[in-house]
C-alpha cells in the first residue's frame, strides 16, 4: 500500500507541473487509463478476501479520486492559461489611431483657374468653354490671321490635318462666343492650348485663359482697370501695372501687360531677368475685322480683350521655378498644394 501511495504522490507531482493538456493526458492514461497503474490495482481487488478486498479498495479509490481531483485542478489552471493566451495574441489595441481615409487635392493648374475664374465672376464675368480640336478659320482666320500671315509662323501650330488643328491659344473661342452670342458680351475662357515647343520653361500642353467684353462704348481704360485689378487682386499685392504697346493680328490698339516683379519686388533678379518687371499678359482692342467677321456691328460695339498663360501665373504666385514640376504628378510636389 505504501508503495501504491507513493506512486500517486509522484504522479500528483507530475500532473501540477504537466506543461499542456496533452502532457496532462498522458498522466492520466498512465495511471488512470485502461491500463493504469491504479486502474490494474483494482482489477486485482477480485483475488483478495472480502474483508481485504473492501479496506484495500476503500483505500485505491482514495489514491484514485485524489488523482483525479489533482487533474481536474492541473486541467483548469492549463485551460484558463491557454485561454489568457488566446485573447493576448488576439486582442486589439484601441488606443491605436485609426486609419483615415486619404484626402485627393486639386492640381495647382487646376486651383489656379479657379481662383481666377473666381475673381472674374465676382466681376460680371461668365466662364465659357471651347473645342480643343479647332479648324483653322476660328484659330487663325477669324482672328485676322490668314494663311501666309507671319503671325502663323508664332504659333508652332500642331496640324491634324491641313485644316484642322489643336487650338495653339484660347483666343478661338472669342470667335464662338461672338458668332452665337449677342452683346453684351463678358466672358472668360480657360482651357488648354498646344503648341509644338518643349524646353525648360515650355511645354507642348498649357494653360490660358482669354477675357472678352463687346460691350457699346467700351474701351481701353476698361480694359486696363479689368487687368490692373485682376493682378492685384490674384496676387493679393498693390502691383504696379504697365500696358507697353505691342502687336496682335487680332486686337488694335495692342498692348503688353508688365507686372512688377512678385519674386524681388522690382529691385531685379533672375526671374524677372534683372529688369524688375514681368510680362503677363498681351491684351487690345477686338479688331474691327474680327468683330465684323464673327457678325458683330463694328460701328456700334466695341471690345477688349486679353489672354494670359495659366502655368507662369500658378509659378509666380507659388514660388515654382519649375514648369515640368507642373506635369510630373510627383506627389511631394502635389500635396503642398492642399
Ligand atoms: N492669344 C494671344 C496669345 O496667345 C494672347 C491675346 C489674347 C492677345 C487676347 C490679345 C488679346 O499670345
Amino acid at each position: 500500500m505504501d508503495e501504491l501511495t507513493q506512486t500517486v504522490s509522484g504522479a500528483l507531482a507530475a500532473v501540477a507541473t504537466a506543461a499542456s493538456l496533452a502532457e496532462l493526458d498522458e498522466q492520466r492514461v498512465r495511471y488512470l487509463g485502461k491500463k493504469g497503474e491504479l486502474t490494474q490495482h483494482l482489477k486485482q481487488l477480485g483475488q483478495l478476501d472480502p474483508d481485504a478486498r473492501r479496506a484495500r479498495g476503500a483505500e485505491i479509490n482514495a489514491l484514485k479520486e485524489q488523482l483525479e481531483q489533482g487533474l481536474a485542478a492541473r486541467k483548469e489552471q492549463l485551460e484558463a492559461e491557454e485561454l489568457t493566451r488566446k485573447l493576448w495574441s488576439e486582442r486589439v489595441d484601441v488606443t491605436l489611431p485609426g486609419r483615415r481615409q486619404a484626402m485627393g487635392g486639386l492640381h495647382p493648374v487646376t486651383r489656379t483657374i479657379e481662383r481666377m475664374e473666381a475673381f472674374f465672376e465676382s466681376v460680371g464675368f461668365e466662364v465659357v468653354e471651347g473645342p480643343e480640336i479647332e479648324d483653322d478659320w476660328h484659330n487663325f482666320e477669324a482672328l485676322n490671321i490668314p494663311p501666309e500671315h507671319p503671325a502663323r509662323a508664332m504659333h508652332d501650330t500642331f496640324y491634324i490635318d491641313p485644316t484642322t488643328v489643336l487650338r495653339t491659344h484660347t483666343s478661338p473661342v472669342q470667335v464662338r462666343v461672338m458668332q452665337s452670342t449677342e452683346p453684351p458680351i463678358r466672358v472668360i475662357c480657360p482651357g488648354r492650348v498646344y503648341r509644338c515647343d518643349s524646353d525648360l520653361t515650355h511645354s507642348p500642353m498649357f494653360h490660358q485663359v482669354e477675357g472678352l467684353v463687346i460691350a457699346e462704348g467700351t474701351g481701353m481704360p476698361d480694359l486696363k482697370g479689368t487687368v490692373v485689378d485682376f493682378l492685384r487682386a490674384f496676387f493679393e499685392r498693390d502691383l504696379a501695372v504697365k500696358f507697353r504697346p505691342s502687336y496682335f493680328p487680332f486686337t488694335e490698339p495692342s498692348a503688353e501687360v508688365d507686372m512688377q516683379c512678385v519674386i524681388c519686388g522690382g529691385g531685379g533678379c533672375r526671374v524677372c531677368k534683372g529688369t524688375g518687371w514681368l510680362e503677363i499678359m498681351g491684351c487690345g482692342m477686338v479688331h474691327p475685322r474680327v468683330l465684323e467677321m464673327s457678325g458683330i456691328d463694328a460701328e456700334r460695339f466695341t471690345g477688349y480683350a486679353f489672354g494670359m498663360g495659366v502655368e507662369r501665373l500658378a509659378m509666380l504666385r507659388y514660388g515654382v521655378n519649375d514648369l515640368r514640376l507642373f506635369y510630373e504628378n510627383d506627389l511631394r510636389f502635389l500635396r503642398q498644394f492642399n
